[in-house]
């Protein structure tokens, strides 16, 4: 009896360990292992208490407020031109913010180049003030070119983005495409882009 127990024992927390998995614990943002981190996961973004005032998600780390952005329209900022879910990816991915700046500490650990975006985003997918999906009615010349957001798949969605007149827009942010947990193992991509899949939610091609 007690030996069944035990296997059964194993055989569930084998499950979760199987789950976990597909999750963020081991993917790229499973960040326990390296000392900056003080050896938690949520902890470098998110945190229960004294979350950072007038940030969604109880989010903990120092954002960007880099000003020198180079976007395919010209030149722009990142408080003015990304939506807030995309912001908090730049304070960590656009190099100037340090990973270990988080829970009020000013760290000193940078991104690696390979996760670098930088702050010239004009060899990267349009986002933000770049990347307006149609509001509805669509005009004309995007007809044809581009998916109604109504037939995208549930775990794609678009951003909300003030624009300089205040008014909010709908537009592609850094979470239309990502989930910061490697939702299901798709390397933190919200669905797979096997056959191009994600690029043809919107895409028509
Ligand atoms: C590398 C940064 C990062 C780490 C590490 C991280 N998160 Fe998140 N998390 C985010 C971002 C960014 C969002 C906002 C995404 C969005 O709203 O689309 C978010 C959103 C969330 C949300 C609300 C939306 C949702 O997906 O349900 C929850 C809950 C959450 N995180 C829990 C956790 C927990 C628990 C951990 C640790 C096991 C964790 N996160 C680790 C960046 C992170
Ligand atoms: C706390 C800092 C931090 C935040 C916040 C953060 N990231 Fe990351 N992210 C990293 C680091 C560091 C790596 C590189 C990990 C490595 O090289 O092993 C990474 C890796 C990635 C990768 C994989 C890169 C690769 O080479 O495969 C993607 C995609 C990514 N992040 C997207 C996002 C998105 C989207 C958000 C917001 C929803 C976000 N990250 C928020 C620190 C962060
Ligand atoms: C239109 C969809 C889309 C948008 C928007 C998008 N990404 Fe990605 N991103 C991808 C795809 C697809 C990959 C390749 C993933 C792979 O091959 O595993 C990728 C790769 C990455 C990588 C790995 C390094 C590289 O250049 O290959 C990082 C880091 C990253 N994205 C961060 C971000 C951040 C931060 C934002 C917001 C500023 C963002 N992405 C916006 C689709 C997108
Ligand atoms: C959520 C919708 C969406 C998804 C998903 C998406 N795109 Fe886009 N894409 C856009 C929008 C919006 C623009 C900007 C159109 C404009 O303003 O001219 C754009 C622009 C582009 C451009 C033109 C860039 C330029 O320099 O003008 C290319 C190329 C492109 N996307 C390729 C891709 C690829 C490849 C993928 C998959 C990795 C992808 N897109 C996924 C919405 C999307």
């Amino acid at each position: 009896m007690k030996t069944k127990q035990l296997l059964l024992g194993l055989a569930a927390s084998a499950t979760l360990a199987t789950m976990a998995s597909a999750q963020i614990v081991g993917s790229r943002h499973d960040f326990s292992s390296n000392s900056w981190s003080d050896g938690e996961i949520c902890k470098p973004c998110h945190t229960p208490h004294f979350a950072m005032a007038d940030l969604p998600r109880l989010w903990n780390h120092e954002l960007t407020t880099a000003t020198n952005y180079i976007l395919h329209e010209g030149s722009g900022t990142v408080e003015d031109d990304f939506d807030l879910i995309s912001r908090l990816c730049l304070s960590c991915h656009d190099g100037t913010v340090a990973l270990d700046s988080f829970g009020g500490q000013t760290g000193t650990e940078f991104i690696p180049s390979s996760a670098n975006l930088g702050v010239d985003f004009t060899n990267d997918h349009p986002v933000g003030s770049d990347a307006l999906y149609p509001p509805d009615p669509q005009p004309s010349w995007w007809a044809g070119a581009f998916n109604d957001p109504s037939t995208f798949p549930s775990r794609v969605g678009l951003e909300d983005w003030v624009d300089p007149n205040g008014v909010t827009q709908k537009v592609v942010g850094c979470a239309t495409c990502h989930n910061p947990h490697n939702r299901d193992g798709f390397d933190l991509l919200n669905i797979s882009n096997n056959a191009s899949a994600l690029c043809l939610t919107c895409h028509i091609k």
